[in-house]
């Protein structure tokens, strides 16, 4: 990786970097300059596609594909930036946005002259108080200097951008849960079809893009298709911020090729495991991806190799280092409460799916569990998520796969602890004890069961 130049990140440590002096003198802006005054839209998207860019907010979805899917017939069109950022441990976005906000505007505008919006919206998380300062005076100096607006550049091409705080919830960074919070509804995800791009924000065709996918398309239409392609495996191109947290010397964001491995990130970029430790679990994109053991540190953190030794994906590409002295159970509940809370509760499966695996995790973790427990868990587990097609959205699947991962990965390790932690109180009623053997093992039937449980 000695000859990788980093662009995403390469203002970051300029000081003053968030303003528009600073990004122009930079070379910034001139790729917008570039597109609006030689090229029609849709020469941009059909460069985009030939980058073959895919979604950095965590499906991988290939963006100009994405674009392609807007109806020719449109009248109006809206574009979404997805910068809610909850998944645990992901803060690329905070950091684009922090310390380099106008790169992020110059992607919205060409991603917005593609595909012909004249209005986008900046939904950014709540708790993100200082990137929405940041990116509201961002704004206003770009309006400022003709980057937005009314005909910007000459080019007879209009756009505004509005900054909108969401309100702490994680479903708001799936895309329909996004506009739904967007148009002031409780932000519960729709059902597909129809999708964004032909029915999204206020019914309009809409594109939702996350802040580092149109981050990189300034570099793609300066650069072209072939630089960006140039970068990365086979199959996964172009640069990624790797965010590097959990029990390691050094907590990171680095901006690097796709496809590093996770022992380079962890040795390398995180100055190893802290306390001279083992890894043990290495989480590599937010916490909804599974996870890796220390014999798995060698996979390829891409859209493809990630998939081999079991994780759901690349996700955000938050890398979350556990060392040796982690208990999984102590993994797993922390987990499964973290879903349980954030479950919109619309699909049973998930709502009831992810409640029941968090009890089940708590009265093990208290002393009270049984290896049928584990079985129950599974079997819970693979009852949620779109690929069995049961949920609405991917929060369900990603849900599971944590338990997925576990029972695959580390079931001697959660059965030991079962039989060596019997002293706890049984928090279990006799009902609950007939429930949980079998007969109500269906999650559709344990939403049933649910008044009755809450009686005993
Ligand atoms: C539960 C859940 C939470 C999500 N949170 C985010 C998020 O915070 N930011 C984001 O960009 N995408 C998030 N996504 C993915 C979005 O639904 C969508 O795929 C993405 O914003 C599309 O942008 P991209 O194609 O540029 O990646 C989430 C998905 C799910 C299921
Ligand atoms: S899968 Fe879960 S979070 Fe997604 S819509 Fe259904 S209940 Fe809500």
């Amino acid at each position: 990786m000695a000859d990788f130049e980093p662009v995403l990140s390469r203002n970051w440590n300029v000081p003053d970097s968030h303003t528009l002096p600073v990004y122009e003198s930079r070379g910034g802006y001139q790729s917008a300059r570039k597109a609006l005054t030689t090229m029609d839209p849709d020469k941009v998207v059909a460069l985009v596609k030939e980058s073959e860019l895919r979604g950095r907010g965590g499906a991988g979805f290939p963006c100009g594909l994405k674009w392609s899917f807007l109806p020719k017939d449109r009248k109006e069109t809206f574009m979404c930036i997805n910068a809610d950022e909850s998944e645990p441990a992901t803060f690329n976005n905070r950091l684009l946005m922090e310390r380099d906000p106008h790169q992020l505007i110059e992607g919205i505008i060409l991603g917005c002259f593609a595909t012909k919006a004249s209005t986008a919206y900046l939904y950014i998380r709540y708790e993100y108080i200082n990137a929405y300062r940041i990116l509201e005076k961002a704004v206003a100096e770009a309006r400022a200097a003709g980057f937005l607006g009314k005909d910007i550049l000459g080019s007879g091409f209009n756009l505004e951008i509005y900054v909108h705080r969401g309100a702490g919830a994680y479903i708001c960074g799936e895309e329909t849960g996004l506009i739904e919070s967007l148009e002031g509804k409780r932000g519960w995800p729709r059902i597909k079809p129809p999708f964004p791009a032909i029915e999204g924000a206020f019914r309009k065709p809409t594109v939702v893009n996350n802040v580092e996918t149109l981050c990189c398309v300034p570099h793609i239409v300066e650069r072209g298709a072939d630089w960006f392609k140039s970068i990365g495996t086979p199959k996964s191109y172009g640069p990624k911020l790797y965010c590097i947290s959990g029990h390691v010397n050094k907590q990171v964001c680095v901006e690097l090729p796709l496809g590093v491995t996770a022992r380079e990130l962890i040795e390398v970029h995180g100055g190893g495991v802290w306390k001279g430790r083992k890894a043990k679990l290495v989480v590599p994109g937010g916490i909804s991806m599974g996870f890796l053991t220390a014999d798995e540190l060698d996979t390829k953190l891409d859209f493809e190799d990630i998939r081999k030794p079991g994780c759901l994906g690349l996700g955000t590409a938050a890398v979350t280092v556990m060392d040796d002295h982690t208990s999984i159970v102590d993994y797993l509940y922390n987990t499964t409460r973290f879903f349980a809370h954030e479950s919109c509760g619309q699909c049973t499966p998930c709502r009831e799916g992810c409640a029941w695996i968090y009890k089940t995790m708590k009265r093990i973790k208290g002393g009270g569990g049984r290896l049928v427990d584990l079985d129950i868990m599974l079997q819970l587990a693979s009852n949620m998520g779109m690929m069995p097609g049961t949920t609405i959205c991917g929060l369900a699947d990603g849900a599971s796969w944590p338990i997925r991962n576990a029972m695959a990965k580390l079931r001697p390790e959660l059965e030991d602890y079962i039989n060596t932690h019997q002293e706890g109180v049984r928090q279990i009623t006799p009902l609950q004890e007939a429930i949980f053997a079998g007969q109500l093992a269906e999650p559709n039937l344990i939403s049933i069961s649910l008044p009755i449980l809450n009686k005993v």
